[in-house]
């Protein structure tokens, strides 16, 4: 069977717990492909290699590293994400993983629009800015992160900016994506939401 979810928003709207949520309840395999870019701009901190280069050589090792997660490497992605040779580079990596047999459930920025357009399910998870630094400040120093409540909100807007301004493949609704604002939703109701949405197009319906 080939299924596949897409799941595209701006940073700490609720993505990942709403796509972990979707893959267990459909036993879909799940790719945060954030994850990509996060991993590109960690090595490219460390390395003389042209972006575009580091992202063909990515390996999965290099997905599994811990210190992933950072504001720092975060905004490192954001900028090499607008670099279209790094977005090409990873393309065939995210379009055959979403075409996985049993199904996939994908989330990141261009899913819907680019990297799966005829994506079975289309969802555009969002929420006001400061719900979204609140979230992730809350994230962030429950792992210890020295942080304030400030400078995420500045990490959050700067990369939205970048990340809906950027030519190629910038952060933007598919016209056929369902949205769900989850400003005003608990993280249950949100999931929940998500989960019918999701069923209503499961291929045993
Ligand atoms: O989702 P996450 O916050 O981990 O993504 C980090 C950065 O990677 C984003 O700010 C964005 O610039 C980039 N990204 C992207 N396209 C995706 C996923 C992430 O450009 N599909």
């Amino acid at each position: 069977m080939k299924f596949t979810v897409a799941i595209d928003g701006p940073a700490a709207a609720g993505k990942g717990t709403i796509s972990k949520a979707i893959a267990a309840h459909f036993n879909l395999a799940h790719l945060d492909t954030g994850l990509l870019y996060r991993a590109v701009g960690r090595k490219a901190m460390d390395s003389d290699l042209p972006p575009d280069a580091i992202a063909h050589a990515l390996t999965p090792a290099d997905l599994l590293r811990d210190d992933l997660r950072t504001a720092e490497v975060a905004q490192a992605a954001s900028r090499l994400a607008s670099i279209p040779e790094v977005r090409a580079a990873l393309v065939d990596f995210q379009r055959s993983f979403a075409r996985r047999n049993g199904g996939a459930i994908l989330d990141g920025r261009d899913i819907g629009t680019v990297i799966c357009p005829n994506a079975d399910v289309k969802l555009y998870v969002t929420a006001d800015a400061r719900t979204r630094a609140a979230r992730r400040f809350a994230e962030l120093s429950a792992k210890g992160h020295e942080t304030s409540f400030d400078t995420v909100l500045a990490d959050v807007k700067a990369r939205d900016a970048r990340d809906a301004g950027r030519t190629e493949a910038p952060m933007v609704a598919a016209d056929d994506a369902v949205l769900i604002d989850t400003t005003g939703m608990s993280i249950d109701q949100a999931v929940e939401k998500a989960i019918r949405l999701v069923e209503a197009r499961y291929p045993a319906n």
